[in-house]
């Protein structure tokens, strides 16, 4: 199929290379010029394991191209899916960036001679697709939508970190459409796939699914975190031994018959942090937490997941706060910037709210990351700041170190801090440090206070 994709984000330019390489010609389009010449200069402007060997096999062998020439990719290509952004614009959904594509898009379909299907891949709050994007394409088409164009909903599920894998191996495709048409030529593109479950279904029910997955999974972090609050408010009680001990119930693992538990994914966002950021899980709960209040609904839960995931990060800087008087010449490592690891994604990370304060306290910071370091400077600027190229580098007579994201390079530290005169507070921000390996060792739900 001849695909055009507009939003050449992380969501875009993975999904890109991937239908790239199952066989489908690409454009990805973007309306930011030095991204469109790095991807055709075969530099992924993104760090993903495995997209830059994709990237460059796919553009080397033409499949892919990138551009800023929106009109001309609609009109060659049979089908366009819009991944543009979806912010919280602070109250509701901003669809700045989906309207205006959706008018582009409309614009250009007025010109097209054959008929086109158009697939909202951007997650957006239920309706958005019929009553916002619908109403765009055939306003600015002249066109009626069933008839001439076909529009979907075929929302996104990749886990930034491992993208390219999860966008090649689905675990389900959900896919809404106006008409059978739409349903058909959406599922082309899926062809090459191996047997998948999918869910085919109408716009509204598409997006909504997004969101209850996106919801289920914060819920579950925010339920983690209370849970190792309250562990830490009592003595001799660590939420790592609490979880382990709720990730034995045979309700959420499957014991098999030889006895061996089988661990499923979800058991990961049931462990205590501080708390979880990137840019879909805080903008996805907040927004539907605006759709429901629009609809006359008091979402108490998703409001609560929110707030819990608000206050977590300052847990870290809480323990800080009980264990110095003052922070004068106080030396501080953060390690790891990124929201999660294995991304450069800076987006929400709970490491922005844990340096800003920090800074505000008047701690010399220091902060490293295996990949992040770019994007983290972007956001909070070199002055206040020391980064330091390597591991080693950051622990050099340092005081405290706190642990905001859990690289695989983390895993050794204790063997980097036993080269030291002088050991550090830990303070784990994850709780994947084994902590029999520390002298001073705190951590998120853990003996909070002196
Ligand atoms: N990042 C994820 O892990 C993820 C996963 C699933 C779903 N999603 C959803 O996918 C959507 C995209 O997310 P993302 O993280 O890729 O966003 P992103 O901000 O990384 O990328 C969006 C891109 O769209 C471009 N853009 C905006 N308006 C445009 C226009 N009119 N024409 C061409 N390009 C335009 C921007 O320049 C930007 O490069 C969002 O709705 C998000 O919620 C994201």
């Amino acid at each position: 199929m001849r695909v055009s994709i507009i939003g050449t984000g992380y969501v875009g330019l993975v999904s890109g290379v991937c239908l790239a390489e199952k066989g489908h010609s690409v454009v990805c389009i973007d309306i930011d010029k030095e991204k469109i010449e790095k991807i055709n200069n075969c530099i992924p402007p993104i760090f993903e394991n495995g997209l830059e060997e994709l990237l460059g096999k796919n553009i080397k062998n033409k499949h892919l191209v990138a551009t800023t020439d929106l009109k001309r990719a609609v009109l060659e290509s049979d089908i366009s899916i819009i991944a543009v952004g979806t912010p919280f614009d602070g109250k509701n959904i901003d669809l700045t960036f989906i309207k205006k594509a959706s008018e582009q898009i409309g614009a250009t379909l007025k010109e097209k001679q054959s008929y086109h299907t158009v697939v909202v891949k951007s997650t957006v709050i239920p309706g958005t697709t019929d009553e916002v994007i619908v109403p765009a394409l055939e306003k600015h088409s002249k066109k009626k939508a069933g008839i001439d164009f076909g529009v979907g909903m075929n929302p996104e599920f990749l886990r930034e970190g491992c993208a390219i894998k999860d966008f090649m191996n689905p675990d389900r495709i959900i896919i809404g459409g106006i008409d059978e048409e739409t349903m058909k030529n959406i599922l082309q593109l899926y062809e090459n796939f191996d047997d998948v479950d999918m869910i085919l279904t109408n716009n509204k029910t598409a997006e909504m699914i997004k969101y209850a997955s996106n919801s289920l999974l914060a819920t579950f972090i925010s339920f983690s975190n209370e849970i190792a609050n309250i562990c830490a408010l009592t003595k001799e009680v660590d939420v790592k031994d609490v979880m382990a001990g709720v990730h034995l119930d045979k309700r959420l693992n499957t014991i098999m018959p030889g006895g061996e538990r089988v661990n499923p994914a979800f058991l990961s966002y049931l462990e205590a942090g501080c708390g979880f950021g990137g840019s879909c899980f805080p903008k996805d709960i907040k927004a539907l937490v605006s759709y429901a209040e629009s609809k006359g609904q008091k979402p108490a839960l998703l409001k609560s997941v929110i707030e819990i995931n608000k206050k977590q990060p300052k847990k870290l800087i809480d323990i800080l706060d009980d264990h110095f008087e003052s922070f004068e010449n106080l030396n501080v490592a953060v390690l790891g910037l990124a929201f999660k690891a294995n991304t450069d994604d800076m987006r929400e990370s709970p490491a922005l709210l844990v340096i800003e304060s920090l800074i505000q306290k008047g701690v010399n910071v220091r902060a490293y990351d295996p990949i992040a370091m770019e994007e983290a400077k972007k956001i909070l600027g070199t002055t206040n700041i020391k980064y330091t190229k390597t591991l080693d580098e950051s622990l050099d007579c340092v005081d405290v170190v706190i642990l905001i994201t859990h690289w695989d390079e983390f895993d050794d530290l204790h063997i980097s801090l036993n080269k030291l005169e002088k050991q550090p507070l830990i303070i784990d921000g994850r709780r994947k440090l084994n902590k029999k390996h520390y002298k001073k060792y705190k951590g998120v739900g853990l003996n909070y206070g002196k």
